[in-house]
């Protein structure tokens, strides 16, 4: 059974890994033997992270789309190959609607659905040539059920959860997969206004079945199932990790 999910000779990245859920993500792969680069755009946060689990730090901005791409092309040239990519990197922006500027709008999508679209276009490119291949990106139960003030990041992770599907639907017949994992509420950065906010956190408590936050840990059994052999024929599924919370009222 260990054989199925190991992760031996694999070659990992993880946008969006200094810290939270691309973190967590980039240490189960490693764990489970994947040689793991991890991306972020904060140098000293990154390095932190990389030594900490034995990873290769590789800082770029997601949204420069010709440094994504060379960066990519540098792991092959380093690393012999890509095998899998978690495409992880996020942002969040919370204003009432009227209130919204377009340049926030179009941040928040091109680094949470732009970015990912051209980052899996490019691995998808390199995974090609050797049959195999393995995406995952981070959607969100938020792309299925809306909330007040966070417009862009709502429309973002819906594209997400569709490019998911397309993406699979034409890519499968080459060994790349092409799935997303939902989070439910997480106890990371992304989160801290909500988080200090005891009324909030109260609401989480009462309105997620599993009765917390949960913690970015427990994202890892579902990443090294979707990187893994396990999953060879998963695709272009989103695996809703968020405690119950969206299947209940
Ligand atoms: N936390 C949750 O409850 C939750 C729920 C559902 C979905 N998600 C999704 O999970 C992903 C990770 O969220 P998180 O909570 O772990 O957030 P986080 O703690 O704020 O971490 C975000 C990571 O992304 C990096 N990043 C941000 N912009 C980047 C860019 N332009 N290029 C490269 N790296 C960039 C950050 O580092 P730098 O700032 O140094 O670049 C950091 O490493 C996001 O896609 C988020 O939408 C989170």
């Amino acid at each position: 059974m260990s054989e199925l999910f190991s992760l031996n000779g694999r070659v990992a990245l993880v946008t969006g890994a200094s810290r939270g859920l691309g973190f967590a993500m980039a240490k189960a792969l490693a764990e489970n033997g994947a040689t793991v680069i991890v991306n972020a755009r904060g140098m000293n946060a990154l390095s932190a992270a990389a030594d900490s689990i034995g990873a290769e730090a590789l800082p770029f901005d997601v949204t420069d789309a010709a440094i994504s791409r060379a960066a990519l092309q540098g792991i092959v040239e380093r690393r012999g190959r890509l095998d899998i990519l978690i495409n992880n990197a996020g942002i969040q922006h919370r204003r009432p609607l009227v209130e919204w500027e377009d340049e926030d709008f179009d941040r928040v999508i091109a680094v949470n659905l732009s970015a990912c679209f051209r980052m899996m276009r490019d691995a998808a490119r390199l995974m090609l040539p050797n049959k195999f291949g393995r995406i995952i990106n981070t959607g969100s139960v938020a792309a299925v059920l809306g909330r007040p003030t966070i417009h862009a990041y709502v429309a973002a992770k819906a594209g997400l959860h569709g490019l998911t599907r397309s993406a699979a639907a034409e890519m499968g017949r080459h060994g790349i997969t092409i799935n997303a994992i939902a989070p439910g509420y997480f106890a990371t950065e992304l989160n801290t206004a909500l988080i200090n906010d005891e009324a909030f956190t109260k609401w989480v408590e009462a309105r997620t079945p599993a009765g917390r936050w949960a913690q970015p840990e427990e994202l890892g059994g579902a990443v090294v199932f979707l990187a893994s052999n396990a999953a060879a024929y998963v695709n272009g599924h989103v695996l809703t990790v968020d405690g119950g919370l969206s299947v209940s009222l």
